[in-house]
């Protein structure tokens, strides 16, 4: 039976066994992957197992093979040592919970997922705790999440409120994190697991992947490997402030939580209210963490990101080509260069709008979504034309939820925004950015309307670039009462998804970056709504391979955007040949951030090419399997990766060098993924050598390939050969 033909079964099997002697198994099944938990009415929520697929018929004995009996979903109170999932005060003051299960629903929600409810209530308190976990048909991912009712007269407060938790064995358990901060976002680091706590937080309020990543995988075999070794993976599905714990107590166990940070954040939950926790995505698989990555791809733009089935435009972006310097003429020369490149999208950025307060500086504007008509004299109409005009759609940069004091919005509204009551509002960028109180319904409402009006009066918009550039200071909401001031970072992500899900609603085909100071935003909890994310303000090619290689492990190419930009570097000041800076930008959704007349000639001639190059490969690069052959945190001087279709009749694969030295030796990289019978021809893509390389319209087989690879000169034969530290090469393997 074929992978994807496999039945999903969601079965719920009584076995009684020695140690447990009236064991309810909820078995929650993938393609190949099992997670077991034991649902006893009356008994708490156990955790059994998570692994390879099972049999049904193995279930009866795995209770003697040794489970944990640990809960799957821990509450603080009668068992006081154990990190909480979940933890509240009753209205009477009372600090625990005791949670029993009640039952046990199954049904299949409007999307075609499969959902098991597992429902406990407190054995006292009108409490009820739900735990639900969700499947798709053909995905190897496995959601869960909580959703806590109170029934109670008085307000429940939520002390503690994760969305999920699980016990991993010990033995040589490794982490995988991504940590980083503004310009360098997505840094991997791997390392055992110590004793004691692993906190992962943010708390940024409006950003939340700049430091740190809501997503870690676990080597549960040792160190970390790309092809080999049982591995789970785990994504926080969250906009705003989360925090994942790894407790690695005494008990055996490694302890696993994920969820909203509840820092400052306790919740009030009144007589009747439900509180929904964001899902976590788990995967588990033994081929290592590319084949965690591969499962999240799949799972991503299947079920997870806005249109992840739709090719995307290359594109040029304004920002680093004119930054603020909007003129009407210069977005005409970029649109018809990007047309001549055989580009398909301009994008214009940031600062074609305010009035009062023109947007000539990052000080100005922000609130003020007017067009600034003595930059764009015809206004966006105009441009929307002259795109028409170059056979290209037409893009526009926003920040709706940002606010200057130099702005007619804050003059006229002043209350709209985060800020305490008795304090001075805390400014940020350009000394007068601040946040728009997304908690406000009339806040929200502004902004719904903002862009609607935008949608509404240019249909023809094909793209907005949705950025985020301030963190949420001086914490306090002027509409909020004063018992619910602690609901604000809550508050603020639930009226943002509200204000994404109208948008969606209304404009459900525009596509939408998610931007935020570059890769702030990068969480499968904004990709419902946009289509992709900028992975970093920083440009520069060499950097980008570190960066793009972590983000790699959650997030598909198609949704990371990585563009072509200037050399030397506008972040680094590094000076990097053209070849290089497109081989980078060319494994992930590719586009150009430059400003093309001050390109020659020749660069434009060997841009347009590259772009006909990736048009020939971008399904492969988009939609393909990643297989990651060669770490650049391994030190071994060049870094590889390759895309392969499901089919596996077509691959691209890229390397590229990191470092240069004379007399210089790297290892030959071994390919994957291919198919072992079939013969590929390789062709180089973006060449810039006189002579072709020797195995040029070669045929090799996929087994050749995969145990033997291909060796890559450490040069280019070429004029910018001395920027010979930074050779790149990108072949194309088409099956016969
Ligand atoms: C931050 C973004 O990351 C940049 O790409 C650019 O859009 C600027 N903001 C514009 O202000």
């Amino acid at each position: 039976m074929s992978y994807f033909k496999k039945l999903i079964l969601i079965a719920v099997a009584t076995f009684a066994s020695a140690n447990a002697v009236y064991a309810e198994y909820v078995h929650i099944t993938t393609p190949t992957t099992s997670m077991v938990v034991d649902a006893n009415i009356n008994d708490y929520i156990k955790f059994v197992y998570y692994g390879n697929r099972l049999d049904d018929s193995e279930l009866g004995n795995l209770a003697e093979a040794g489970v944990s009996w640990l809960p799957a979903y821990p509450v603080y109170g009668v068992e006081c040592q154990r990190e909480p999932a979940m933890s509240v005060t009753h209205p009477d003051g009372n600090m625990t919970l005791d949670m029993k299960i009640t039952g046990i629903e199954r049904y299949t929600d409007k999307d075609g997922a499969s959902i098991v409810a597992i429902n406990t209530t407190d054995r006292h308190y009108p409490f009820d705790i739900v735990v639900k976990y969700r499947t798709y048909p053909n995905s190897e991912i496995i959601e869960t999440w909580a959703e806590a009712t109170n029934r109670q007269k008085g307000t429940v407060l939520l002390r503690q409120f994760a969305s999920a938790s699980m016990p991993v064995k010990k033995g040589d358990v490794w982490m995988s994190q991504f940590f980083g901060s503004w310009a360098n976002e997505t840094r991997l680091e791997e390392a055992p697991l110590p004793h004691g706590m692993v906190t992962i937080k943010n708390k940024d309020g409006a950003r939340n992947t700049h430091t740190s990543h809501a997503e870690i995988m676990l080597s549960l075999d040792g160190q970390p490997r790309e092809d080999i070794g049982r591995t789970i993976g785990a994504a926080l599905c969250y906009t705003g402030n989360y925090e994942i714990k790894v407790d690695t107590d005494e008990s055996g166990y490694h302890h696993f939580l994920a969820g909203i940070n509840p820092d400052n954040s306790e919740y009030n939950l009144r007589k009747g209210e439900t509180f929904v926790t964001p899902p976590v995505a788990f995967t588990y698989s033994e081929e290592g963490k590319g084949g965690v990555s591969r499962n999240f791809h799949r799972w991503g733009r299947e079920h997870r990101l806005a249109h992840g089935d739709k090719p995307r435009k290359i594109l040029l972006n304004s920002w680093e080509g004119v930054y603020l310097d909007i003129k009407e003429h210069e977005m005409h020369q970029m649109m018809h260069d990007i047309a001549s490149m055989g580009g398909e999208l301009f994008v214009m950025d940031d600062g074609w709008f305010g009035t009062k307060y023109p947007r000539t500086t990052d000080s100005n504007a922000l609130g003020d979504w007017t067009v600034d008509t003595n930059k764009l004299p015809n206004g966006i109409q105009g441009l929307i034309d002259a795109a028409k005009n170059e056979g290209i759609s037409f893009g526009i940069w926003i920040e709706p939820e940002m606010v200057n004091s130099r702005s007619i919005l804050y003059e006229e509204h002043p209350e709209y925004i985060v800020c305490a009551e008795n304090r001075n509002p805390r400014f940020t960028r350009g000394g007068t950015q601040t946040v728009l109180d997304l908690g406000n319904p009339k806040v929200q409402d502004l902004i719904v309307n903002m862009v609607d009006t935008l949608l509404t009066n240019y249909p023809e918009i094909d793209y907005i670039k949705w950025d985020s550039n301030s963190a949420i200071t001086t914490h306090g909401s002027h509409y909020q009462t004063a018992d619910k001031q602690s609901h604000l970072f809550i508050d603020y992500h639930r009226g943002l998804v509200s204000v994404f899900e109208r948008i969606r609603a209304k404009f459900p085909d525009v596509t939408i970056q998610d931007c935020a100071s570059g890769g702030g935003r990068a969480n499968y909890g904004y990709l419902p709504y946009f289509d992709e994310f900028w992975v970093s303000d920083n440009t520069d090619a060499l950097q980008r391979i570190y960066m793009q290689w972590g983000t790699s492990h959650f997030f598909p190419a198609i949704a990371m955007a990585s563009h072509i930009s200037a050399s030397p570097n506008h972040q680094t000041g590094r000076l990097v040949p053209l070849k290089y800076r497109t081989d980078v930008a060319m494994s992930g959704r590719l586009g150009m951030e430059i400003q093309p007349k001050d390109m020659s000639d020749q660069e434009k001639e060997q841009s347009r090419r590259a772009i006909a190059d990736y048009k020939a490969v971008r399904d492969v690069v988009q939609f393909g399997d990643l297989y990651r052959l060669v770490s650049p945190y391994d030190h071994k001087d060049i870094a590889s990766l390759m895309y392969v279709t499901p089919e596996k009749d077509e691959a691209v694969f890229f390397w590229w060098k990191l470092e240069a030295f004379q007399n210089q030796y790297v290892p030959r990289v071994k390919m994957a993924g291919l198919d072992p019978n079939r013969r590929y021809r390789v062709t180089e893509l973006n060449r810039i050598d006189r002579r072709p390389l020797s195995f040029e319209g070669r045929e090799y087989t996929g087994q050749f390939l995969m145990s033997n690879g291909l060796e890559i000169p450490l040069g280019h034969d070429a004029d910018n050969h001395l920027h010979y530290d930074y050779a790149s090469r990108v072949l194309r393997l088409e099956a016969l």
